[in-house]
């Protein structure tokens, strides 16, 4: 058992959700027996969607984590079934497993499962950067994959994912997941070769939006504001643009031009931006973390 949890982690906290736990919609699905392996800050967050939004059932749902602490939280939480003794035993009780764990774990965890994999199991699979390809080659097995990138604000029901489908994906699966995904966020489906940049552009960018925020508000602090109220502008002016973008479906450089009048006070902010390429720096970042995770999933491409 692993007690020790890195305090730097996003954890769900009975802020994030005040929504009552019950059935919202009667989802079709197809999947009867959902296994899910880790249920550390992101499998706990889909596990609890999927339970909260009458996707699937708890009695239909088994979980293992080796973390034994964090296992027993979840279940008491949502009533869930943590009696597999083995992520084996897990495969071979689920038609479905949703795969939660660190990249680094991965290969072991696969190691473990191959026993109980065949065709009929299905895989979703949100451990970030690692190909389809490895669980194949790793597991001597071929069976469906959805390999999914999410984003943190799924713990909020606010993220963003792409999912990215093998061939051996049928329709319900695929339906299953969306579903699945659509109750964390919106989601995209794409090919898998757009992974990466996905990864460094809607996985990695909330922390370049914080980034940001955090800039404006020190740009408050520096023109007199007090701290909080800075920050709480910031925050709201980033919330209710992007809404008034999203609600109205204008183009962000069409609203931008209503906020700029002739003279005034926003055209010089937008030329030092301009003067100092903000936006050159953005596309770079974007680049290179999306290029840093083609070369961590490049390290997956052969297991030995
Ligand atoms: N968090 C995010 O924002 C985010 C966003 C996109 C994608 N992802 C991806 O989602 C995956 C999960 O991330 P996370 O943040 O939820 O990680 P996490 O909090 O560390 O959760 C992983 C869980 O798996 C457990 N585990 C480790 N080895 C295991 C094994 N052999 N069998 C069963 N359980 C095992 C861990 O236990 P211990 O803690 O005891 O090791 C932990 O409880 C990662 O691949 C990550 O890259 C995360």
């Amino acid at each position: 058992m692993n007690s020790g949890r890195d305090s730097r982690k996003l954890e769900w906290t009975n802020e994030m959700d005040k929504r009552p736990r019950r059935l919202i919609k009667v989802f079709k699905m197809d999947i009867k027996k959902l296994g899910i392996i880790g249920v550390g800050a992101m499998g706990s967050t889909m596990v609890r969607v999927i339970v909260n939004r009458g996707i699937i059932k708890p009695e239909n749902i088994n979980a293992h984590d080796i973390n034994l602490e964090r296992l027993e939280m979840v279940k008491e939480e949502l009533g869930i079934n943590i009696d597999c003794s083995s992520n084996a035993e897990l495969v071979a009780s689920s038609d479905t497993i949703l795969m939660a764990v660190k990249p680094q774990e991965l290969k072991h965890v696969l190691e473990g499962m191959a026993p109980a994999l065949d065709p009929s199991k299905a895989i979703i699979t949100i451990v970030t950067g690692v190909p389809m390809s490895f669980y194949w080659q790793v597991t001597g097995k071929q069976f469906p994959i959805s390999r999914v990138m999410p984003n943190t604000p799924a713990l909020v029901h606010a993220g963003v994912s792409c999912v990215s489908f093998n061939e051996l994906v049928s329709v319900t699966q695929k339906r299953d997941c969306i579903t699945i995904l659509k109750a964390i966020g919106t989601t995209h489906e794409v090919p898998e070769k757009y992974l990466d940049a996905v990864t460094g552009l809607s996985g990695s960018g909330p922390a370049y939006v914080y980034y940001i925020l955090e800039g404006l508000t020190d740009g408050g602090v520096k023109m007199g504001l007090p701290r909080d109220l800075s920050r709480s502008l910031a925050t709201d002016t980033i919330i209710g643009s992007l809404k008034l973008m999203k609600e109205t479906g204008k183009h962000p450089m069409l609203l931008k031009d209503q906020v700029t009048s002739p003279g005034g006070t926003t055209i010089d902010a937008l030329h030092v931006l301009e003067n100092e390429n903000l936006k050159g720096i953005l596309i770079k970042a974007v680049e290179v973390a999306s290029l840093k995770s083609r070369h961590l999933s490049n390290q997956f491409k052969d297991p030995e």
